[in-house]
């Protein structure tokens, strides 16, 4: 599959203070990429880099397989749709007033416009000040405005902050429509769960780094599932002083190979506790999301 945006070695240093470490992005074509990282991993910066608004320390960036260069950008740009950071638009101008904004700049044509304030569902409310927008038609109002000039790429950093479930589902199930029509999404979150259902593709940000990217499939492959060891005595065993925790069937213990296991076990044997059933439980995603970013280390 040929790719979307690639980056080698890309770095943003402020001053002494590494924000993106060396990054190698492979965004495919077509694919919804979740960009996931906690809070301050380096998301925005790196997004920021990819559309020309902050200038990379280090590294390259190619998108659809031409460097972006600051020659190069200007004729690129048009074909990238993006919303970083807080949803766009002027709250003292109805939502079509900012849209004309879009229409001049770019110079797109009225039905271009219309169409974009449709997709996002937005039509009904075009001429309310944006001011008197929820939170969720400002996050679609910033999407129609980066859709507007119909792009092969949208990059959105963190469209779903803030959104309540059932706005949230509504910018998923919008994405994944765009990305059926073959337009390539990058969509940041520090929240897995927003992602997840979406994104084909995952790349996984800590402190800069990138420590996982690839499909969900792979990085369950990355997980030791949990060990479930059924007892009617849950406080005997933990009172061998094992990290575990409680649950309806007995405890639930992270992170043990096969050694550990067997260890654990002949260990509770000993001293009385009664072990009714011992099985291997797959761990949530979120969880290997927590282990990966928690331990900050490299795959
Ligand atoms: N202009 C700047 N000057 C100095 N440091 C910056 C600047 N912009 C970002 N940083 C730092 O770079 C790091 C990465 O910030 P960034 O905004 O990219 O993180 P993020 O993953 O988008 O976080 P969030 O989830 O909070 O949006 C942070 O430590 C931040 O303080
Ligand atoms: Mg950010």
């Amino acid at each position: 599959m040929s790719a979307a945006i690639t980056t080698s070695n890309l770095t943003k240093r402020f001053k002494t203070h590494v924000a993106v470490d060396s990054l190698n992005l492979d965004v495919p074509q077509g694919a919804i990429y979740g960009f996931l990282g906690p809070n301050g991993s380096g998301k925005s910066t790196t997004m920021k880099m990819l559309l020309g608004l902050t200038r990379p320390t280090e590294g390259e960036i190619r998108v659809f397989e031409q460097d972006l260069t600051p020659a190069s950008r200007t004729r690129m740009l048009p074909s990238i749709g993006s919303m970083i950071e807080a949803p766009p638009g002027y709250g003292h101008l109805t939502g079509l007033e900012n849209m004309r904004i879009v229409q001049d700049m770019l110079d797109l044509s009225a039905v271009q416009i219309e169409h974009a304030l449709e997709t996002v569902r937005l039509t009904e409310h075009k001429n309310k000040l944006v001011r008197n927008y929820s939170l969720g038609m400002k996050q679609r109002l910033g999407i129609a405005m980066a859709l507007a000039r119909d792009p092969a790429l949208l990059i959105l950093d963190e469209p779903t902050n803030g959104l309540d479930p059932a706005g949230i589902e509504e910018i998923r199930t919008l994405l994944i429509r765009l990305a059926g029509h073959g337009i390539t999404v990058m969509v940041s979150s520090h929240l897995l769960d927003e992602i997840d259902k979406m994104a084909n593709v995952l790349g996984i940000l800590a402190n800069g780094r990138m420590i996982f990217q690839g499909t969900r499939d792979q990085l369950f492959e990355h997980s030791i599932p949990d060990l479930v060891i059924e007892t009617p005595d849950a406080r005997a065993a933990l009172a061998q002083g094992i990290t575990a925790t409680p649950i309806a069937e007995g405890i639930r213990v992270s992170g043990l190979g096969k050694d550990q296991t067997a260890e654990l076990v002949y260990r509770l044997a000993v001293a009385g506790v009664p072990i009714h059933g011992v099985r291997r439980v797959q761990q949530s995603l979120e969880d290997v999301f927590m282990d990966l970013t928690g331990r900050g280390g490299l795959l």
